[in-house]
Formats: C-alpha cells, structure tokens, sequence
C-alpha cells in the first residue's frame, strides 16, 4: 500500500492529483492528513479519489491501533507536501500526531517532498533536517524553482503530479534488492568537467555521466549512502541519493575533498579535464587574426590527492584509454595509489562515453585482472561494487 501523507501547505490540493494518478495506477492509495492540511484541501476530494476514508486524527479507526496497523501495510509512505514544521518533527522524532506516530512506527520507505517559501527552504535550519533525514534512509523529491504562492521567485515549489507520481512508480515497482551495502557510505564522480574559456565557449569532453549515475544507482539500490558528486549531465540524478553539481575540475576537486574524510569506498567515474586555460577571458574572444593561441594549465589531478591522502577509504579509479589499455591502467592504479582500476578501450564499439553499455578490464591492487564483456553500464556497476566490499 502507498500511503500519502498531507500536511498543511498551499499545495497540499495539488497532492489530489498525485492520489488520483497513482489510484489510476492501480495501487492501494491510503491518505492521512494532518489537522492544518485539511484547511488547504478537503478530505473528502481525497476519499472520493482513494475510496478509502481519509485519517486525521488519532481516534480514528473504532479502538484499532490504527496508526500501527498503516505503519506496517505502507510500503512507501509519500509526505506531499512536507511543510518546514513536519520536516523538524521527524527529524526530532516528535510523535504528536496521526502522521508523526505512523511514521516513527514504519519500515517501509518515506519519501519527503517538501514545498515552502524559498527562504524557508534555504533555511540552514531547514536544510540540516532535510540532510539528516537523508542520512537515515528518508528520500527527497527536490522541489522546482519558479513564482511560489506568497509571490516570491525561487526553490520551493511542489514538485508537479507527473514527476511525483513516476518517482514513486519508479520506486515502488522496483524489484527488492539484497542490501548488502548498508551502513556504507560511497563517493561517486560522474560526468565530465568544462573549463571555460571566455562568457561562450568551454573545454570539456564526450561523457554523459551514464556510467557514474549507474554506479551511483546501483549503490543506492544495495543500501549505501551516496553522495554523487556529478558535472554537468542531461540525466536525472537516481532517488535518494545526495548530489551535489560542479562545472570545472577545481570544482569537483573541493566537492570530493569535503566528503572525503567519513566515506567508505570513493569511485570515480567521471572524465575531469587535465587541463584548462590559464585565464579565462571576461570578453567573448573576437575571430581577429587567423590564429589563436590558447594557454592551457594543469588541473590539479583529484584521484591522485586522494590517493596520496588515503587512510582507509577504498579507491577506485577509471581509466579511459585508446592504447595498451592494462599497461596504461597498471601505471595509473599504482601511480594514484589505488585500490582497484576499471579500464575502458574508448575507442570499443559499445564501451566508454555516451553508449548504455561498456566493456571493461577491471584491475585489482593484488595484481587480480579481470575482463569484463560487453553489457550494460548498471551491470557493470554492480560487478564494481561488488568488488569494493572484498577491501585490499
Ligand atoms: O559518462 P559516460 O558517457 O557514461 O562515459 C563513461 C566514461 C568513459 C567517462 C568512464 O567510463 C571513464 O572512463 N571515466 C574516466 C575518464 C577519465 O578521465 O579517465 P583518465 O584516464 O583520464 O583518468 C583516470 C582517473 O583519474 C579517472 O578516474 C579520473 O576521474 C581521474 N582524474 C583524472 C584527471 C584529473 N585531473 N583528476 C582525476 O581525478
């Protein structure tokens, strides 16, 4: 069963959609509404839409310890919208209602989409609840940007139905994996960097981000923390996973570098650019002569500082190659002090930037080599990860 749960928000009549969609879907749709809430949008809308009465107050449910009872039946329970004030109870485990009591009761999986006030919302009060309910499994829907009801422009808008109704589709008919990764935390890169040049050009490269977002996927999947640390990408970041976005290599460098020091396994997928211009221009460049030009400088090599500042993290390094791939990939385990190096041939039909799939040559610190045929990037992913759990 999928419970919702509506708090009191000037969005909460937009939740009637979602209750609708997901009820179209076929799913069990179970609805609990807090005291405010029911100011914003009518019980009885949702009722009609469920088939089901609409819970609001402890005493409901005819002497049934009721909040129990829907505590175990909710697989997920979808918080739409979730108010500041909800956000800081569940954070501080205060159980003072319908809502608060089930939720502290579940084991399924609650999904938070919170909608306020943008200043609210970049709250650090606000932000540190969200980010610790994260650490404890809770998964967030982002909200948008745009004109919010109290007119303001800025993050904090719920989400609309289609995007909350898919991500929860998405998560409820995920199969069950085995979670074999939890209680880890992992470091994922995905992406590509870009170093710009002048206000309309950059230098960058090919990749997608595909590989880092399925390793980042997979992770999730088995029960990990993940941080994703992601350069610009046209993919959605996978649900429940924290994700943070940079543009150059410097950028990515400090992102890596302040999650370093409490993470378990750090892969890094993405292709960060070795080199960037030594200025960048303020003024679009002009065509002028039939020349130009361009200093490049070295950007600082991540992988490698983290290797030289490793103290029990895991490793794991790509490398994307066009010529003797095992030398190649060899030197860089060892010159970057790592544990574990996934070597892709770029120039591989079906292997490297952008295809779904890659084919890989998977080298451990004890010399193990492995070969990895053609198949999808999440399967890789997960042959990955599985070799991160066996340490150095
Ligand atoms: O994103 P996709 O389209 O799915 O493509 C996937 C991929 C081809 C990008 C991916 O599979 C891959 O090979 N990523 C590593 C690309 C790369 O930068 O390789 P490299 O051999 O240049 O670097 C070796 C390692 O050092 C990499 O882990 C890289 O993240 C890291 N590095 C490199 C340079 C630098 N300045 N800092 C780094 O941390």
């Amino acid at each position: 069963m999928i419970t919702i749960g509506v708090t009191g928000g000037i969005a909460a009549y937009k939740v009637i959609d979602v209750a609708s969609a997901l009820k179209k879907l076929g799913y069990e749709i179970q609805v609990v509404m807090t005291k405010n809430s029911t100011e914003f949008a009518a019980p009885l809308a949702f009722a009609t839409i469920t088939g089901k009465p609409v819970i609001t107050d402890m005493t409901d449910g005819d002497g049934e310890v009721l909040h129990i009872e829907i505590a175990k039946k909710s697989k997920i329970i979808l918080i739409a919208p979730a108010t500041a004030n909800i956000i800081a109870k569940l954070r501080a485990g205060i159980a003072d209602d319908f809502l608060t009591t089930m939720v502290l009761a579940t084991k399924g999986t609650v999904v938070l989409a919170p909608a306020m006030n943008s200043n609210m919302y970049t709250n650090p009060v606000v932000q540190e609840n969200i980010s610790v309910l994260k650490s404890r499994g809770y998964l967030v829907i982002e909200p948008d940007s745009g004109v919010l009801a109290c007119g303001d422009v800025g993050v904090g808008k719920l989400p609309d139905a289609v995007k909350i109704t898919a991500y929860i589709k998405d998560l409820n008919d995920k199969p069950a994996v085995d979670q074999d990764l939890l209680g880890k935390k992992y470091l994922i890169t995905a992406g590509r960097t870009v170093e710009a040049i002048d206000p309309m050009r950059y230098l960058s490269n090919y990749s997608t981000g595909k590989m880092g977002y399925a390793l980042a996927e997979m992770a999730k999947d088995r029960g990990a923390e993940v941080i994703l640390v992601s350069g610009p990408t046209n993919l959605t970041p996978p649900a429940g996973v924290t994700v943070v976005e940079v543009i150059s290599a410097r950028d990515m460098y400090k992102a890596v570098h302040e999650n370093y020091t409490d993470v378990d396994v750090v892969i890094k997928a993405a292709a960060v650019a070795d080199f960037r211009p030594k200025e960048v221009q303020a003024e679009k460049i002009k065509k002028g002569d039939d020349k130009l030009v361009l200093e490049l400088v070295k950007n600082p090599d991540i992988l490698k500082s983290l290797g030289d500042t490793k103290k029990n993290q895991i490793l794991v390094g790509f490398a994307a190659e066009s010529q003797n791939v095992i030398e190649n990939a060899t030197e860089k385990l060892k010159s970057k002090n790592l544990d574990i190096i996934v070597a892709n041939n770029i120039k591989e039909e079906g292997a490297g930037f952008s295809a779904d799939t890659n084919i890989a040559t998977i080298i451990e610190r004890d010399g193990t080599v492995s070969f990895i045929p053609k198949m999808s990037k999440k399967e890789l992913a997960n042959i990955i990860l599985d070799k991160t759990k066996r340490g150095r």
